[in-house]
């Protein structure tokens, strides 16, 4: 089993950039499908989740060349199946996101009914709510789910009861060719959904609106194969804007857009947090002498404050001068992390969808576990700062969405290291003859 293991209290200085988002990533990726060749995305991150869904568009029957690091040639001339392989599915969500370029490929799909995570149920009832507005039909059956258009994709006003980025993308990529105007209403406006839209646009589609709570569709006959850079990471971005923030920096964090994290920005200057925008990133620093201010934070849809900034800014505000409170509006169960930062002296009650953060003195090193991806690397934020060293399991969280997140660290003069941990060797335990 692998370990993070931080040695807390040194400084951290110097400059960050970071990668192309796994959120746009993914759905990239799954939207060569529908525009037969070769397709070239650069800036794509070095992350475990890209690497599956490079497994499933294999499976599909595309030809992936990996040129460098972070640009993939991805063949699509030859898929030939419409039909994903269960576990990967069952391994990572962002799987469903092919439903939409099969169907519009193929006329049909089998997909694996995604499972719930730690973060919450994940269901996809709206994505098959407005997929099957467009006349698509559904069965379930073992645990798939069996899509298919006999008649077509015929375009429709799809309102989605909930700015859902998932069922935005597959509405989206499952209009591009149907027949007529498709119409999104309530339509979720993260950068990732207009970094897809520019690339669906680049390739022949006619989506209009793209980044508005409504986006317009004129169906196209086909789409031809683009090269595209992945949009830069703004949750990456702001992980290491919260570090700079906890650690006191001053750190330069480049290769995103600031504008993508507004919201984020604001509050974390309003919790004394100095930020300095620039074109392509940022500098953050904190004074020593400064303490964090507690604040409320409502994780909503973009441009709200984003869900998956909310454990990095508990972190934050685990160590604020007073009392904080976090309303998390988007998943329903996303505040394991407050366990573990518990355990290092942090001093959160969680009630319902909310938590209540007394703020303390300070962490103390701990043996703590990735509850999730983000909550991951919230608890790394947590020991770079605190007193003695923490243990952090469940490293393959953080490998899903942050591409050699210690290296990156360490350049910055975190003493951090990954290691095999041996399983506890429970004989040694085992009570001694009498
Ligand atoms: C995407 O998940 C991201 N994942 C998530 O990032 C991110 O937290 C989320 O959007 C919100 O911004 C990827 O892009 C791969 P949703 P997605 O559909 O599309 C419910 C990370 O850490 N819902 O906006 O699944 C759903 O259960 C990950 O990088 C339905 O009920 O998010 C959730 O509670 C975590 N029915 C809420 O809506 C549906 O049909 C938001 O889901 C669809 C969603």
């Amino acid at each position: 089993m692998e370990l993070i293991q931080v040695e807390g209290g040194f400084p951290l200085s110097g400059e960050v950039v970071v990668e192309g988002a796994k959120n746009s990533a993914l759905k990239l990726m799954v939207a060569t499908l529908m525009a037969p060749g070769v397709n070239t995305l650069t800036n794509v991150p070095n992350i475990s989740d890209v690497h599956t869904m490079g497994t499933v568009l294999e499976c599909l029957g595309a030809v992936i060349d990996v040129a460098d690091e972070h640009t993939l040639h991805i063949d699509t001339s030859c898929i030939d199946s419409w039909v994903t392989p269960y576990e990967l599915v069952a391994r990572m969500r962002a799987s469903t996101a092919v439903l939409g370029p099969l169907i519009t490929r193929f006329g049909k799909a089998v997909v694996a009914m995604p499972g719930g995570c730690n973060i919450g149920a994940r269901k996809i009832d709206m994505h098959l709510q407005g997929l099957a507005a467009l006349g698509v039909e559904f069965t379930i059956d073992h645990g798939n789910i069996h899509a298919a258009a006999p008649h077509g994709l015929k375009g429709a006003t799809v309102e989605l009861e909930f700015a859902s980025v998932g069922a935005t993308e597959n509405l989206l990529m499952g209009a591009v060719c149907a027949e007529g105007t498709t119409i999104i209403d309530n339509a979720a406006r993260e950068p990732e959904i207009v970094d897809l839209a520019d690339m669906l646009n680049d390739m022949g589609a006619h989506i209009e609106g793209a980044g508005t709570p409504s986006i317009t569709i004129e169906g196209v006959s086909s789409l031809h194969p683009v090269a595209h850079r992945v949009v830069g990471d703004r949750i990456e971005a702001g992980t290491f804007i919260a570090i700079g923030g906890i650690a006191g920096g001053p750190l330069t964090v480049k290769g995103f857009d600031p504008k993508h994290l507004d919201i984020v920005l604001r509050k974390f200057e309003a919790m004394g947090i100095n930020i300095e925008r620039e074109e392509d990133g940022v500098h953050v620093s904190r004074a020593a002498d400064t303490p964090i201010q507690p604040s409320d934070i409502q994780t909503l849809p973009f441009p709200g404050f984003p869900t998956d900034m909310q454990a990095q800014t508990m972190t934050l505000l685990a160590l604020a001068a007073g009392d904080s409170f976090i309303t998390e509006n988007v998943f329903e169960n996303r505040f394991m992390l407050a366990a573990e930062l518990n355990r290092m002296g942090a001093d959160i009650r969680i009630e319902g969808h909310h938590a209540i953060i007394h703020g303390a003195k300070g962490f103390s090193g701990a043996p703590v576990t990735s509850p999730d991806l983000r909550g991951g690397a919230a608890l790394v934020m947590a020991g770079l700062v605190a007193d003695g060293y923490t243990k952090i399991d469940g490293v393959n969280h953080i490998d899903r969405g942050y591409e050699h997140f210690v290296e990156k660290l360490q350049s910055l003069g975190a003493h951090i290291e990954r290691h095999e941990e041996c399983p506890l060797n429970l004989d040694s335990f085992a009570p001694r003859k009498a």
